[in-house]
């Protein structure tokens, strides 16, 4: 066939009439009207099968100041119809370029997908999702994917490789920034958010893209808290912790799905049948498509499970992976695969029809260009209410950790002095997987969030010293502004590439001389109020800086925003309602930690922790710093006992659970109001706490409110022997405002 030149598929589907004089008008208005999946099966007929091959690789472009970079074997690749998507391609310009070359340029104009990391935002940032995740704020989290999809795709996006669902239980791993936290509902409830909010309800919008979940599966739970390490997991921790945020992206709509990097248990993902064929596909009837991580095919020949890249390519393809992305391997190793006898045709035409459907879901076939519009990306991009909605996020991902004796908010009338590394910061602030967001550009430091409260003449700068490094010749100056002024706000944390991919630490304190910065402040200046503002990626070990500090603010990376969203907790325009989605714990030794832990043949009488031959340390607490589920408001809340609408409840009913919630303090507040459950008797053992539900809900000050859950048999269930199964005995329930307590209440499923 003659190369075509197509612009769309309208176009494309005329010149597929056109070679084929024989179709009338009535099988043309046919082909129109047909469904999408029959319109795929027309295409895919006129496809060699090194063109189908061509939709299951995928290759990044690179950036130069200029815009998209594409080597010109890339190019050459595109030219040939061997490459059914791009990553970190972006820009109108960009996109439309290399999107003109694969419509125009190849025999049958198939339009490329353009995928990008829009992690927390794609120019307007986000805080980083872990902070997001402390907001427990559904609808906040959907509304920050909706403008970073809004953004994203007016410069050319179609799919971003987000979210992250994976469950993080370990904060020496960098990507622990990246998800939702250590909880399996908290990260279940939040996927959807993601889903939704990138996806939109109509993909064939302009303004949604694709999301993927992923890393499909156990990514966060390698060995030592090491990126890429082995993970070895037994069914239990695997169906009951580590699968289920996937089960919720598959049922909120997810169109595809990305592989780890790890292996599991022995087999790595990318190549793991039992996982992509069997429980995503023939258990969960996913149907989207499945994209590799970066060269994880190739990656497993160093594992040490294919014997070279192209006995990978088979694993892969034969595990139910559908796109390659940047291992070359499917257009190397394919069709000589398929020539041998060793794949089967069938499995390649299974995953370009995938790939095919998605890019009609899309629209792409209608109209390639539709994410290519110049206007549309000037008046997008950074928009004043999108500025506006990262500065809410970033205030209410805040959780304030500590607040002795009121020490916060701030009034107007103090002088303050603002010492630390990240205070004037612009950099970091965005955190890391910060899309295409400026570094040093258009984000708000805290400084300049503060400004917009105290007047120049309050305010009193000094570094102290840097983030990393040993350099203490500015702690003479930082003592000097901190006995000028009446209070003093510490802005220390991590650097923005000390969490994310490739980014674990053994050593989870305050990196560099930053503690010791506190210390000789607090020396200084014992009777003075200091408060400690926190940017970082991970749960850290501050168990010096809760003895140093009046108060302490996590503030995660927040964004480009960040600086005001702080500053408006700091002065108490916004009353802090974040709580943490994972456990602090008090020092390395104590990972892994999380709240809803087993309770072993011997856990610790709590009247007597220490005592001898029990489950603990004889060094630390077994208990964290700061717990899961906890964090403070600028008022009080106070619970009422729990009232249960039943004593016992059989495997159809549903137990209404209910508090009544005061806000006794001073003012107005949201609080996160959290159902746990334990189910006390297994057959298998049960966590000692696992939640349920949760409510973010806003009180006056004064004011009060009953808030119910709902608890069905299906909220009980877990999986064992092969199944989900719920089973019948008591159960302890709470109503609580952290994941610190002890039951009182139970009642009985029979
Ligand atoms: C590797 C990361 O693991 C993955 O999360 C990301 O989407 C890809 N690189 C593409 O940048």
């Amino acid at each position: 066939m003659n190369k075509l030149s197509l612009v769309s598929f309208v176009l494309l589907m005329a010149t597929v009439f056109s070679c084929k004089s024989d179709i009338n008008q009535n099988e043309k208005d046919k082909f129109k009207t047909s469904s999408i999946e029959s319109k795929v099966d027309s295409l895919m007929r006129l496809m060699t099968l090194e063109e189908k091959i061509g939709q299951t690789v995928m290759y990044s472009g690179g950036w130069s100041v200029t815009g998209p970079v594409v080597s010109s074997d890339n190019l050459k690749y595109i030219k040939e119809g061997n490459v059914g998507a791009m990553l970190n391609v972006y820009s109108v310009k960009g996109t439309r370029d290399l999107q003109k070359i694969a419509v125009e340029q190849t025999r049958l104009g198939i339009p490329l997908l353009f995928g990008y990391d829009v992690i927390h935002g794609f120019k307007t940032i986000f805080p980083i999702n872990l902070g997001l995740a402390a907001s427990w704020d559904l609808k906040d989290i959907e509304k920050g994917s909706r403008i970073a999809a809004t953004e994203a795709s007016a410069e050319g996006i179609h799919w971003t490789f987000a979210p992250m669902v994976d469950i993080a239980r370990d904060p020496r791993w960098g990507r622990i920034s990246e998800g939702a936290g250590e909880d399996v509902y908290l990260g279940s409830e939040i996927t959807k958010a993601y889903v939704k909010g990138f996806q939109g309800n109509d993909l064939s919008k302009h303004n949604t893209i694709l999301a993927c979940a992923k890393h499909f599966v156990g990514y966060g739970a390698a060995q030592a808290g090491r990126d890429y390490h082995t993970v070895n997991m037994g069914m239990d921790e695997l169906r009951n912790v580590y699968l289920p945020p996937f089960k919720a992206a598959v049922d909120s709509g997810v169109e595809t799905f990305m592989t780890a990097f790890n292996e599991i248990n022995g087999v790595p993902a990318t190549g793991n049948k039992f996982i992509f064929r069997d429980i995503l596909r023939d258990e969960w009837g996913f149907n989207g498509f499945v994209v590799t991580d970066y060269t994880a095919i190739n990656e497993m020949v160093e594992h040490g499970f294919a014997e070279n890249e192209k006995h990978a390519t088979e694993l892969a393809i034969k595990a139910g992976i559908d796109q390659d992305m940047m291992s070359s391997a499917n257009r190397l190793y394919l069709k000589e695969l398929v020539d041998e006898g060793k794949v089967d045709v069938a499995l390649i035409n299974e995953a370009c029809r995938r790939i095919l459907l998605t890019k009609y879901k899309l629209g792409l076939f209608d109209d390639p260009y539709k994410y290519c519009d110049e206007q549309r990306e000037k008046e997008t991009i950074y928009k004043p209410e999108f500025l506006e909605a990262a500065r809410k996020s970033a205030a209410m991902s805040s959780v304030l950790l500590k607040n002795e004796e009121r020490t916060l908010p701030l009034n107007k009338n103090q002088t303050i002095a603002l010492i630390g590394p990240l205070v004037k910061d612009k950099e970091n602030i965005i955190g890391n997987w910060a899309g295409a967001g400026d570094r040093n550009g258009k984000a708000i430091s805290v400084y300049q969030g503060i400004q917009e409260y105290l007047k120049d003449s309050k305010i009193l700068f000094a570094k102290g010293c840097e983030i990393e490094g040993e350099d203490r010749k500015g702690f003479a100056k930082a003592i000097n502004m901190a006995k000028k002024a009446d209070k003093i706000v510490m802005v220390l944390g991590e650097d923005y590439d000390m969490s994310g991919e490739a980014a674990s630490r053994t050593d989870i304190k305050l990196p560099g001389v930053q503690t010791e910065l506190i210390k000789a402040i607090r020396s200084a200046v014992p009777n003075k109020k200091i408060i400690l503002v926190l940017m970082n990626g991970r749960p850290l070990d501050l168990s010096e800086e809760d003895t140093l500090a009046d108060a302490i603010l996590e503030t995660w990376f927040p964004g480009t925003s960040g600086g005001f969203g702080i500053a408006d907790v700091l002065f108490g325009m916004y009353n802090p309602s974040g709580k943490l989605p994972v456990t602090f714990p008090r020092n390395i030794g104590q990972i892994p930690i999380y709240y809803n832990m087993k309770n072993t043949g011997r856990p610790i009488p709590s009247d007597n922790p220490k005592e001898d031959y029990k489950s603990n340390y004889i060094d630390v607490p077994n208990t964290p710093l700061y717990p899961f589920g906890y964090g403070l408001s600028y008022t009080t809340f106070e619970y009422s006992k729990i009232k249960l609408s039943s004593e016992t409840i059989s495997f159809s009913d549903i137990l209404t659970a209910s508090v009544t919630i005061t806000n006794t303090g001073d003012y107005d507040g949201h609080e996160v109001v959290q159902c746990y459950i334990h189910d006390k008797v297994g057959s298998i053992t049960r966590p000692v706490k696992e939640l349920k539900g949760f409510q973010k809900i806003f009180l006056k000050k004064g004011e009060s409110k009953t808030i119910s859950f709902e608890i069905s048999a299906k909220d009980l269930e877990f999986y064992n022997n092969q199944k989900f199964t719920v089973e019948p005995g008591i159960f302890e329930i709470a109503i609580k405002g952290t994941s610190d307590f002890d039951f009182v209440a139970s009642f009985k499923l029979e």
